[in-house]
């Protein structure tokens, strides 16, 4: 019986899943599009390139180099062949590609399911499998696919996507596909055998209710999240400016328990060195990529402290947990009980953590986090004792 209830199972998943063997765990890379917008070129991807390596986040595993909008100028009239801007990309992009791949990175590139992207540049919609065989010609491995421009299309979001998942597939190249259609139709409900990642959310701006509004939706959608499709809150601003340090902790913090794509979005050619310790925190990245995949959600609100607590398993039987200070100014403690977090009052837990990379020891029942700074959180990993 058990046996056929895991056939089926493994039949479900398939069917549900977009079959590209990609997006496993959530995507890690960097895009142009927080930090640069439209003012992008080849020398800026290139020294991107080079940065991600010298500064390490290549080897704390970001490895997708992503051009956003305005790479494209305009289209072949003949062969409909799509042209790099030759102002900002006068070298092209197979040449590109080839000098991210020779860094050891991948290369990702952006279009839109409309008649044009959002900055004006040429849409593909109706020039899907021209489009996607261009892109594998040069090697792309990576698009994120937006929706603006498109109600002349009078298609609808699902044809629209489609279409480019299939013009993806008949290239024969695996490339990661990332939709950006701002949660306007749940794509949580439904997105999983078209894209391997999903946004959820409108743009996130550099701001701490901007990065608290995209996070409390995409909570929503936690259950939908599994390895090959995640939900996309949007990219991250850890080292654009507009949230302290403390507040840029909080959002790597939240973006890694919800399984979220790390894409960065500052300039890594000069990156502070507290950004960098907040991006390549090898403990945090490692809940964001652990294998089983299972998004971290908000398990208990305490609206009279404004705080709260954030959960989710991982693949070694242990848990993640965020106590969360969302109060705007004063600090707070906040209480874990172990029967929460589907534990009891008498199980005993080793508890480490994840900023400190400390080890707190054994609690039994219950744990308190002291102390907790207004905008701050404590990311813990809580694994049982054997007794
Ligand atoms: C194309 O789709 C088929 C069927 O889902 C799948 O087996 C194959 O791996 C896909 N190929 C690529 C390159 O995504
Ligand atoms: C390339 O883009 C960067 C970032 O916007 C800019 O500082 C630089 O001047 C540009 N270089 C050229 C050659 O346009
Ligand atoms: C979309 O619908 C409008 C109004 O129904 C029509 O005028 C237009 O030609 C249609 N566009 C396309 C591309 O089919
Ligand atoms: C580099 O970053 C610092 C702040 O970290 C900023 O003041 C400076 O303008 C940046 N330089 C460039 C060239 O972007
Ligand atoms: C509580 O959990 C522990 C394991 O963590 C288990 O050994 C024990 O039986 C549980 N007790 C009750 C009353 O469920
Ligand atoms: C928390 O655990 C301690 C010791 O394990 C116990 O004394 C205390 O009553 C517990 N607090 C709550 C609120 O359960």
């Amino acid at each position: 019986m058990l046996f056929f209830f895991f056939i089926l199972l493994g039949l479900f998943n398939s069917i549900l899943s977009l079959d590209n063997g990609l997006g496993k765990t959530p995507q890690m890379g960097w895009n142009s599009w927080n930090h640069f917008g439209c003012n992008i070129n080849e020398t800026v991807i290139r020294q991107t390139a080079d940065a991600l390596i010298a500064t390490g986040l290549a080897k704390a595993g970001y490895n997708y180099i992503n051009v956003d909008d305005c790479w494209a100028s305009s289209r072949d009239p003949q062969t409909k062949f799509i042209i790099p801007d030759p102002n900002g990309f006068p070298s092209g992009m197979a040449s590109l590609a080839d000098y991210v791949h020779s860094r050891g990175l991948l290369f990702g590139l952006y279009s839109d399911a409309g008649i044009s992207t959002c900055a004006g540049r040429p849409g593909s919609y109706g020039y899907e499998e021209i489009d996607a065989h261009i892109y594998a010609q040069w090697k792309v491995d990576y698009l994120k696919y937006d929706n603006c421009n498109s109600k002349p299309t009078n298609k609808t979001i699902k044809e629209r996507y489609e279409r480019m998942r299939d013009a993806l597939n008949h290239t024969g190249r695996p490339i990661f596909y990332s939709a950006c259609e701002w949660g306007e139709m749940l794509p949580a409900l439904w997105f999983r055998s078209v894209a391997n990642s999903w946004r959820t959310t409108p743009d996130i701006i550099d701001t701490w209710l901007s990065m608290l509004f995209n996070i409390d939706i995409n909570d929503l959608f936690a259950d939908y999240a599994a390895p090959h499709g995640f939900n996309d809150p949007d990219m991250l601003e850890i080292g654009n400016g507009g949230m302290t340090l403390n507040e840029y902790r909080t959002h790597m913090s939240l973006w890694s328990i919800a399984k979220s794509p790390l894409l960065i979005g500052c300039d890594v050619r000069n990156i502070s060195k507290e950004s960098l310790e907040i991006l390549t925190n090898s403990e945090v990245i490692a809940v964001n990529q652990d294998p089983l995949g299972v998004q971290g959600k908000k398990i208990r609100i305490d609206l009279d402290h404004d705080t709260e607590i954030w959960a989710g398993p991982l693949v070694d039987g242990s848990k993640v947990v965020i106590t969360f200070n969302r109060a705007d100014n004063i600090a707070d403690k906040i209480l874990v009980l172990f029967t929460d977090l589907g534990w009891n009052s008498t199980t005993t837990v080793n508890i480490r953590d994840l900023w400190l990379h400390k080890d707190l020891g054994e609690f039994k029942g219950n744990y308190t986090a002291y102390n907790i700074e207004s905008h701050g959180v404590q990311m813990l990993k809580m694994t049982p004792v054997m007794l």
